[in-house]
């Protein structure tokens, strides 16, 4: 789930858009009108590159268009300060990046072993939003999703964005920081604006981390105010009605650096642990599908899985290992088909047998957690003092 925030193009456009209202206060027709069209153009690549907001970038290519060929320039030479109009600009541009955050996926919940408890918490948050129900009743705000590293907590959102009949929109903390956006804090108002036109929505905010270690003086300001602004939106003063979902779903690993401030929006604190050994197994069948595990100790194999402390990332590479283990095995001369073109490549199929145990054996070798037990019982002990009960 990459984000193209189209930064450099947005900074070249604020910046066109500042100048024309410059030239047009100096009278410079003549300037202004060329400022017009490279406006234009602007508007036109932003349309090529971002399907989600093209329609709208199409028409606001026009509207420049119209504006250079001298049509509207009355309305152009606004009577009003060109400030404002810059401002309105701006707002707009704000709102186009945060659609550009919507995000689609083609992860299912059935890509997902284990973690049961969260999806179906995840799947009531949007069901119950729906439903006709008393006024008392509200869908969960916040909910926060912490463990170990690769066990599927960006996944989780994937899933929801594939499968919820929801708007999902997907934040890293770091892009939100990024250079490009220096006002990162309107963004977070623009955010939760266009969720709330698009509700129900899920705003999930990855490697929350980033975020929210910062209230304690050491961060930058921009990082400060784009957290003050976040737990205002996550207050939620403005979406009252309890039939509009506004879900905002964050994940960390470390969980022990969000202040209480940030804590106190997430009243759903979900542990997404390492997996046990039935949930190992089904990491396994996903993480090999298509291919023939039927003379594999499964039951062995998840066990061992469990106790070397694997993730569902190890496993992913685990399982990769175990392939990449039978197909040297069935395929020696693999590297020397190097020589043949992609076109002939395509029309040649590799290899494969049943996995045996030694594929897997081998694997086991090669493949080390990176968790430790003390790093476990530090979750395990934040889960009991701040997680859910
Ligand atoms: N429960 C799971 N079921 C199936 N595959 C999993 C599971 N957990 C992890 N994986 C595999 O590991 C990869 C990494 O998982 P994911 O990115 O969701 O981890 P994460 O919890 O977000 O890690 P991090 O804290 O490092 O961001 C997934 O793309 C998937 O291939
Ligand atoms: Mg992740």
């Amino acid at each position: 789930m990459k984000i193209d925030l189209s930064g450099p193009l947005y900074d070249a456009l604020k910046k066109a858009t500042a100048e024309y209202a410059s030239l047009i206060e100096k009278n410079d027709l003549p300037g202004a009108t060329k400022k017009a069209a490279e406006i234009a153009r602007f508007y036109h690549e932003l349309a090529n590159m971002n399907p989600v907001n093209k329609k709208e970038y199409l028409e606001r290519a026009a509207k420049w268009e119209r504006v250079s060929s001298g049509k509207i320039r009355s309305k152009q030479k606004p009577s009003q300060s060109p400030h404002t109009e810059t401002e309105k600009e701006e707002e707009n541009e704000m709102s186009q990046k945060a659609s550009s955050l919507i995000k689609t996926s083609n992860v299912k919940w059935s890509d997902i072993g284990g973690l049961d408890s969260v999806k179906k918490l995840m799947m009531e948050t949007v069901v119950i939003a729906g439903l006709q129900k008393p006024e008392s009743i509200k869908p969960w705000k916040g909910i926060l999703l912490f463990g170990p590293p690769g066990t599927g907590k960006t996944l989780l959102a994937a899933a929801a964005a594939g499968s919820l009949h929801a708007t999902f929109y997907d934040v890293k903390s770091e892009s939100v920081l990024s250079k490009y956006f220096g006002e990162s804090s309107k963004l977070i108002s623009a955010l939760y604006n266009s969720a709330r036109d698009h509700s129900p929505s899920i705003v999930f905010i990855d490697e929350f981390d980033a975020l929210s270690q910062s209230r304690d003086g050491e961060t930058s300001e921009a990082t400060r105010k784009v957290l003050s602004s976040l737990l205002t939106e996550l207050d939620g003063l403005s979406d009252k009605k309890s039939d509009q979902l506004l879900l905002t779903l964050a994940a960390t690993n470390t969980p022990w650096d969000l202040d209480t401030a940030v804590l106190s929006r997430f009243p759903r604190r979900i542990y997404v642990p390492l997996p046990d050994q039935k949930a190992c197994k089904e990491i396994i069948k996903i993480q090999t599908k298509g291919m023939d595990i039927s003379g594999v100790s499964l039951e062995s194999i998840s066990e061992k899985c469990a106790e070397m402390l694997y993730s569902g990332r190890d496993i992913s590479n685990f399982c990769q290992q175990a392939i990449w283990t039978m197909i040297h095995r069935v395929n020696p001369d693999l590297y020397k088909m190097a020589e043949l073109s992609f076109d002939e490549l395509k029309m040649r199929n590799l290899q494969t047998i049943p996995l045996a145990d030694d594929d897997f054996r081998e694997a086991f070798m090669k493949i080390r957690s990176p968790i430790t037990k003390n790093k476990i019982e530090q979750y395990e002990q934040w889960n009991d003092e701040c997680g859910e009960v």
